[in-house]
């Protein structure tokens, strides 16, 4: 049987014999909703008519997500508990047939987590929504369940809001609510969660660029260009940033139909706060006594408008710094300097995501971060493995896009690696000559003929090609920072002395250190 990623984590028999899917497939449904049915029936090519040649059975006793999936020359049954279970089955389905035509066999499936995601930066750079549609497509293929859109930041505001219409007009590019809402219905019909990034207290020239008046010193910003990180920032002194936001969060909020939303709170300097008599005055009056508590308090103020929506927040971990964060706030751990906040929170049973930056950032190129890397992967507490611990939902790579332009340069750095990210998500992680092999053949399915993913002589790069790559790639983050925005990056990420040294042995190999000196001029 073709071999299919992420491996089956439950079981497979063969059978005897093929199933060749009629055209016009007939279905009966069992109560489950039709839109789970209709990735397949685009992948495939089939059209959906009532009948019996698939049948669903909902089975209340399988895992969430979890499926069994009978394919026999009669036809194909699916047994789940959830549509996203459906999903699954027919996305294994469709990944076996070859021409309409797949081979007869049970399989029993279910993932090890239940957040498995891609992050996409369309406000760095813009992306059109057929290249979102495009990343969904391929990662729903690879049954990760969540795309996490990051959709504002310094560099962009991408969600049309008819009310505050100045921030995509200042912006420039943006994605229509039209567009927002097919992307949703797109994503769902595959099983994966939209959720939306709206970055705040920092990240948010471009938000100040067009109502300034919500910043600390109220003074004009222009939308930010190039990567770092930007000092100015949302006032919580003022009650009027919170009338904003939630007349902003109540327009915007509808349009994502999924139960989470990311409120970011990762990268937000405080130089601005420490100047401002309403910061200072808030802190007084709530009994605050560091700005990163003051922090806390606005994520407390914002939770707070997510929840009469219904939604629940995800922060980046910054946010837990200070002690003020609502607990029941879910957090994504991408920086492993802040581990003194995070283990404890995770400990107290906290929900939380792992995306260290050293392993599943997946903007930097596959000379920093090669396949072997990610799929080597296991989420952990300085010696710990915590790959088990009860409060972790899952993982997550993230591709950030301050030096990506191009829609094929995002798919060659998202696949196939996001591939050995689903896998550890959903079966865990196996043999890797074993997951290159499966790798190789099914990137070159029929299913991924679409997308400019990286060949196998890339995945793992070694020797000097891979220096020039990597060094190349460090050099012109480097060369476009100007020196007061490298400034507030070192101190807003607080990195601490021993940052730099992990970067260089997490990044690069002991061969590569005098080149490297040699090369930032030291
Ligand atoms: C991040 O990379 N600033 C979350
Ligand atoms: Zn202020």
């Amino acid at each position: 049987m073709k071999h299919i990623i992420p491996a089956v984590s439950g079981g497979v028999r063969m059978g005897e014999g093929h199933c060749t899917l009629p055209h016009q497939l007939g279905a009966e449904l069992d109560g489950f909703a039709p839109w789970c049915v209709s990735a397949f029936a685009q992948r495939t090519g089939c059209e959906i008519i009532e009948g019996q040649f698939l049948t669903l059975e909902r089975d209340a006793a399988l895992p969430q997500e979890g499926y069994r999936l009978t394919v026999t020359q009669e036809g194909i049954s699916v047994a789940a508990a959830t549509e996203r279970g459906v999903i699954w089955a027919l996305t294994t389905a469709a990944e076996l047939a070859e021409d309409g035509v797949l081979p007869c066999c049970t399989i029993k499936d279910a993932p090890k987590y239940p957040h498995r995601g891609v992050l996409m930066d369309c406000a760095r750079h813009f992306f059109p929504a057929s290249e979102v549609k495009k990343v969904i497509e391929e990662s729903a293929l690879a049954k990760l369940n969540v795309f996490h859109w990051h959709l504002v930041d310094d560099q962009g505001w991408r969600i049309e809001s008819k009310k505050f219409p100045l921030l995509q007009e200042t912006s420039g590019d943006y994605y229509t609510q039209e567009e927002i809402a097919d992307v949703c219905a797109y994503a769902q019909e595959r099983g994966v969660e939209v959720v939306p990034e709206i970055d705040m207290p920092g990240h948010v020239t471009s938000l100040l660029a067009a109502y300034p008046q919500y910043s600390c010193s109220g003074k004009k910003v222009h939308v930010a260009k190039g990567g770092g990180i930007f000092p100015i920032i949302l006032c919580p002194g003022q009650d009027a940033t919170f009338t904003f936001l939630e007349e902003l969060l109540d327009e915007l909020l509808p349009l994502f139909p999924g139960p989470r939303v990311h409120l970011g709170g990762d990268e937000a300097p405080k130089n601005e706060w420490k100047k401002c008599p309403h910061c200072r005055a808030r802190m007084e009056q709530v009994g605050l006594d560091s700005y990163e508590a003051l922090q806390g308090w606005f994520t407390g103020k914002v939770n707070d408008i997510l929840k009469k929506h219904g939604k629940t927040a995800i922060c980046w971990n910054e946010s837990l710094r200070g002690g003020a964060c609502p607990k029941d706030v879910q957090i994504e751990y991408w920086t492993l300097q802040h581990r003194d906040t995070m283990q404890p929170f995770a400990e107290q049973g906290g929900k939380w995501i792992y995306a260290d930056m050293f392993e599943c950032y997946l903007d930097y190129p596959y000379s920093m971060t090669p396949v072997k890397k990610l799929y080597d992967t296991v989420p952990h507490f300085g010696d710990q493995d915590v790959s088990e611990m009860d409060s972790l939902l899952g993982m997550e790579g993230c591709l950030w896009s301050e030096h990506i332009t191009e829609c094929g340069r995002v798919e060659e750095l998202l696949f196939p690696r996001i591939y050995a990210l689903a896998e550890l998500c959903w079966s865990g992680k196996g043999d890797y000559e074993d997951f290159c092999q499966r790798l190789t053949a099914t990137m070159s399915g029929a299913n991924h003929s679409q997308i400019k993913y990286t060949l196998s002589d890339w995945w793992d790069p070694q020797g000097q090609e891979r220096q020039k790559e990597a060094f190349g790639y460090l050099a012109s983050i480097h060369s476009n920072m100007s020196d007061d925005v490298m400034e507030q990056t070192v101190e807003a990420t607080d990195p601490g002395p021993e940052f730099g040294k992990a970067f260089m042995t997490k990044f690069f190999q002991p061969e590569d250190m005098s080149i490297l000196m040699k090369g930032m001029g030291m």
